[in-house]
């Protein structure tokens, strides 16, 4: 199975904009950056490849190629967060060319978690960095499951969630000398979803501890009609020492008060009275969990856009419900880290890159064809394993006005191939962390290598210019004017969510409604309408729609802007991770000062077909968005 795939399939969501806008952004500040140590590299993965030359210590080299999402890439790296003396960072890295056991060096292979030095010093054998699981008896660690993707500590100190694993030292804190592979313990996580209580339990992804240390957010995806959708929940983490029941019969960590972050009761953000269609911002839906806000009273989310094809962030509040639209940038936005004291975030983003302009550049076209296209919309961001996104500091409040927040690295997009701190070749992965003082914030990337892929990307690519050739690299942010904070404890969240839907083991899990077909009125907010037909091609009204086409007319929702023109989309799905899209645009928006902007289709339309699970760029026609005389355009094919 893919990993690290931040897959969006995206239920409904919106809210009305916020008071924040009165807020005045902040000013830039200095922000240095700098690599972190990672083991040393063999290019070779051959055993024993990994020799004396290359680590004198015989503590392991880690793969030289690497840092992608998916199984053809050999060498993975997850940073996670830092450990809670902010001296440390821990991440998963993949070990290759060990010597055969019982060479005391054999341990170091494969997929393992270290903790690495974030200070500049080291560990008493001179290493910056330590493995945690090379070397755990097979017995301290019978159950545990292979992933151990989105690393991240426990405020004990003692503690590790990676992939659906706890990672325990028991008494000791995991820097110290005491806790050695013999005394770590590695237990399975275990989410009942069967009504008799047996078997393994249901798949979860995207797990993120809560910070009460107490509670964990995941997703998990469902299929239904043949079509995957995504649910995300809340839950307490209960060690488990002697299960009586389901598998596995050993000890592990049972995900008890499972709630299902969505309201079934409430209006779904499109809505029908009539035919009339309504859109409603504040309605209550959560697609892909990303995390909690610092202090964890707010769930951090992606949700259904706002504004057509646009991905955001949204947090909402666990006890009331209350949403916030953290970014409108057009660009897409997944990997998201709140700080320690809920005053700042950090996002990892394509803005900057282009990347998603040419579809989404036109800012206020109500969210209408998205009821069927989000499943591309999301998909087009990246190419295969290469992601666009560069990390971003922003304010408690976010986007807002011209503000879009900070670049990490630097701004500005550095020259390609340098290796510096902003080439762009070198691509933020998921995802970035603060420090628990708030100071630093350490992020990892990748570099685009030949041949992404499968060799059909026509664009180039540069030797790496990082230690041993590694394509990917552990950096670390520094906030240079703060002062270090010393919060205190995050209060434990409550197992309640008043808003939530209380999960039963064995009930069926299905998306939110969609509106039926039928030609439907939606009226702007300041100005104008469109005539929305919602079909479903093959004429079967039980079937959920598969077609959106909108006739603009003079529609303004902020009396800024009007648009006229039409847009249809038809989806169909090839199967539960492929969708074919024909898109038809002609669109144009004008506003004050002759502002002017169009999204055009070449006439024969914009066919677009991805696997949400591979994100390969494949399209035949152009879509083109030209915003006051700039022109996006979509990618290159496979590119
Ligand atoms: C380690 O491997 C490298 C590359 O194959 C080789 O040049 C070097 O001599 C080896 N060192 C030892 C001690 O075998
Ligand atoms: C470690 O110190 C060196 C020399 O002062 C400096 O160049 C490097 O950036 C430091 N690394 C970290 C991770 O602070
Ligand atoms: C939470 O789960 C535990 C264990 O299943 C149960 O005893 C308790 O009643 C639940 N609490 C709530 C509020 O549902
Ligand atoms: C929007 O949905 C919320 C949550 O269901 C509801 O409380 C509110 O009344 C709805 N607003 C409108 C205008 O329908
Ligand atoms: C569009 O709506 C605005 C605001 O109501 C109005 O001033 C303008 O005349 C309208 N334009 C057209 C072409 O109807
Ligand atoms: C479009 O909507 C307007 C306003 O509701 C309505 O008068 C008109 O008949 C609609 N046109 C079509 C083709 O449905
Ligand atoms: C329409 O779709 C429903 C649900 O998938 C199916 O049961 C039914 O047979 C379909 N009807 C036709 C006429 O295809
Ligand atoms: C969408 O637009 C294309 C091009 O004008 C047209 O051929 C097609 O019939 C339209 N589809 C719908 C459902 O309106
Ligand atoms: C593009 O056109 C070719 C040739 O007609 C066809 O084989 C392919 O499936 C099309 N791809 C998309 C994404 O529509």
């Amino acid at each position: 199975m893919t990993r690290f795939t931040l897959v969006s399939t995206i239920l409904l969501v919106a809210a009305i904009a916020s008071a924040s806008i009165g807020v005045p952004p902040p000013e830039s500040e200095p922000i240095e950056v700098v690599e972190l140590p990672l083991p040393p590299v063999s290019a070779d993965s051959a055993s024993g490849s990994c020799n004396s030359t290359i680590n004198p210590h015989g503590t392991g080299c880690v793969a030289q190629i690497g840092g992608g999402s998916t199984t053809e890439t050999i060498g993975i790296l997850a940073q996670g967060n830092f450990l809670p003396d902010g001296k440390h960072v821990i991440a998963m890295v993949t070990f290759v060319g060990a010597p055969e056991a019982p060479d005391p060096a054999s341990i170091y292979a494969g997929e393992q978690i270290i903790i690495v030095k974030t200070d500049n010093s080291t560990f008493p054998n001179g290493d910056p960095w330590k493995c945690l699981t090379c070397g755990i008896p097979v017995l301290n660690a019978a159950s545990r499951t292979d992933l151990l993707d989105y690393p991240q500590a426990f405020s004990d100190g003692k503690r590790i969630l990676a992939g659906d694993n706890v990672i325990d030292c028991g008494d000791h804190k995991l820097t110290s000398p005491e806790c050695t592979p013999d005394t770590i313990f590695m237990f399975p996580i275990r989410w009942e979803t069967s009504a008799d209580g047996k078997g393994e339990g249901g798949a979860i992804r995207e797990l993120r501890l809560h910070p009460d240390s107490v509670h964990l957010g995941f997703s998990s995806f469902y299929s239904n009609n043949g079509k995957m959708g995504q649910s995300a929940y809340f839950s307490r983490l209960q060690f488990n020492p002697a299960p009586l029941t389901g598998l596995p019969l050993a000890p592990r960590y049972d995900l008890v008060n499972v709630t299902r972050l969505a309201d079934i009761n409430s209006m779904q953000p499109l809505s029908v009275d009539g035919d009339e269609l309504r859109v409603n911002f504040s309605a209550i839906t959560v697609g892909e969990l990303r995390g909690f806000s610092g202090r964890g009273h707010e769930a951090i989310y992606i949700g259904f856009p706002w504004e057509s094809s646009n991905i955001d962030a949204f947090a909402i509040h666990l006890q009331t419900g209350k949403i916030r639209r953290l970014t409108n940038h057009p660009e897409y936005v997944d990997p998201i880290h709140f700080s320690p004291d809920d005053e700042w975030f950090v996002i990892e983003d394509t803005r900057g890159s282009g990347r998603q302009m040419f579809m989404v550049g036109m800012r206020g076209i109500p969210p209408l064809t998205d009821l069927v296209s989000t499943s591309v919309t999301t998909a087009t961001r990246n190419n295969g394993p290469r992601l666009f996104f560069q990390p971003f500091l922003l304010d408690h409040y976010g986007d807002r006005g011209d503000y879009f927040g900070q670049k990490l690295n630097g701004p500005g997009r550095g020259v390609p191939g340098s290796g510096d701190v902003n080439d762009p070749e070198w691509n933020a992965m998921a995802e970035p962390r603060w420090s628990p003082d708030g100071t630093q914030i350490v992020y990892w990337q990748a570099q685009t290598i030949s041949p992404q892929y499968d060799g059909r990307n026509p664009l180039p690519c540069y030797p790496s210019t990082a230690p041993g050739g590694r394509t990917y690299r552990l950096m670390k942010a520094k906030l240079a004017s703060r002062t270090p904070k010393n919060l205190p404890p995050v209060e434990e969240a409550c197992d309640v969510i008043p808003w939530g839907d209380p999960y039963v083991p064995g009930s069926l899990q299905r998306g939110p409604d969609k509106p039926g077909t039928g030609d439907y009125t939606l009226k702007g907010e300041v100005a104008g309408y469109a005539n929305v037909s919602l079909v479903n091609q093959e004429g079967n009204t039980s079937t959920s729609i598969d077609t959106v086409a909108v006739i603009y007319h003079n529609y303004s929702d902020d009396g800024i802007t009007f648009i006229n023109g039409w847009e249809n989309v038809t989806s169909r799905s090839l199967s539960p991770t492929i969708n074919h899209v024909d898109w038809y645009s002609d669109l144009v928006q004008t506003g004050e000062d002759e502002y002017l902007a169009t999204k055009k289709t070449s006439p024969d339309g914009f066919h677009l077909e991805l696997d949400v699970l591979r994100n390969l760029f494949n399209a035949n026609g152009t879509l083109t968005t030209t915003i006051s005389g700039e022109v996006y355009e979509q990618p290159l094919n496979n590119t």
